[in-house]
């Protein structure tokens, strides 16, 4: 199956022309907003009901890690900040959320991320998995889903629009920062500025293209014998131009990465509101 990357792309530059600067709000009709709790970043998505992106709000944030909620009275501090902030901008009051857990979560964890949630004032109307917000974004029913994050990488296969399997590694955008931290001996904080300033793009990606290759590897290994035809990748740390490519040539599988990945996530968090 593959899938109109420019639409998607269309959709996904929409959304991150208005973290800054909101559309006025429809005056009818209810917004669905979106919370996403990652290990590096929260960002909270609104969109109107046929998923027209409205505002969003980002920020970095270690109040969650690997996908376990590990600062409760940081997270809803964030949540609450970030909820204000959109509210004034935008001029209304925003009720309904939906939250996402990491693929293959079990238990608590849906339920703190819950708690997170009310305990900001927000009605919950879903807690969806994350790779299943990715899929609703990508419009895809098949092929894996790869969330390179701050922390984790989620690999998620989906058939017949369910995710059949799930894996979760210890390997994301955190370990190409101490890769690079190490090299120039930096700080972990230069490393992560380094990492993502685009006009070191290409000296930056040779030194951190094994940590990629591994993660390819790691991919490779878990879809063997699922017949996936096509890899989604999503998630910040995905965000270099050639990382795609790498997958490509290693897996020898489709692959393929929408701009700004970091908030593929979020976007289908809210669609699942
Ligand atoms: N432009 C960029 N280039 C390279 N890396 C980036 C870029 N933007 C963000 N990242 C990296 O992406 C990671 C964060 O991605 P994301 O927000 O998807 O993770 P998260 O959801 O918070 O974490 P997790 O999924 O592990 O819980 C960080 O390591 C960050 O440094
Ligand atoms: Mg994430």
């Amino acid at each position: 199956m593959t899938i109109n990357m420019e639409i998607v792309n269309r959709y996904i530059h929409d959304f991150v022309e208005l973290l800054h600067e909101p559309k006025q709000p429809p005056h009818d009709g209810k917004l669905k907003v979106g919370v996403d709790l990652g290990t590096a970043n929260i960002v909270i998505s609104v969109l109107t009901e046929e998923n027209i992106p409205v505002a969003g709000s980002l920020y970095p944030a270690s109040v969650v890690r690997d996908g376990l909620v590990v600062d409760y009275v940081g997270a809803v501090d964030i949540v609450k900040k970030l909820k204000t902030g959109l509210e004034k901008r935008l001029g209304i009051t925003l009720t309904e959320a939906a939250g996402a857990v990491p693929p293959g979560t079990v238990g608590g964890n849906r339920k703190a991320i819950q708690n997170v949630l009310e305990s900001a004032f927000f009605e919950v109307t879903n807690i969806v998995d994350e790779p299943t917000a990715a899929a609703s974004v990508l419009g895809i029913k098949q092929g894996v889903v790869v969330d390179v994050g701050g922390g984790t990488t989620g690999i998620s296969i989906l058939k017949d629009g369910e995710v059949i399997y799930t894996a979760d590694e210890p390997t994301g955008g955190t370990h190409m920062t101490l890769v690079l931290s190490g090299y120039y001996h930096i700080s972990f904080e230069e490393a992560e500025q380094l990492k993502t300033d685009r006009e070191r793009e290409e000296e930056v990606f040779s030194l951190i293209r094994p940590v990629v290759e591994k993660m390819a590897s790691i991919v490779e290994k878990h879809i063997q014998g699922y017949g996936v035809d096509n890899i989604y990748l999503v998630g910040g740390a995905s965000s270099f131009t050639k990382f795609a490519d790498v997958f490509r040539e290693q897996i020898g599988i489709e692959t393929v990465r929408p701009d700004h990945p970091l908030f593929i996530t979020p976007l289908g968090i809210a669609m699942n509101c």
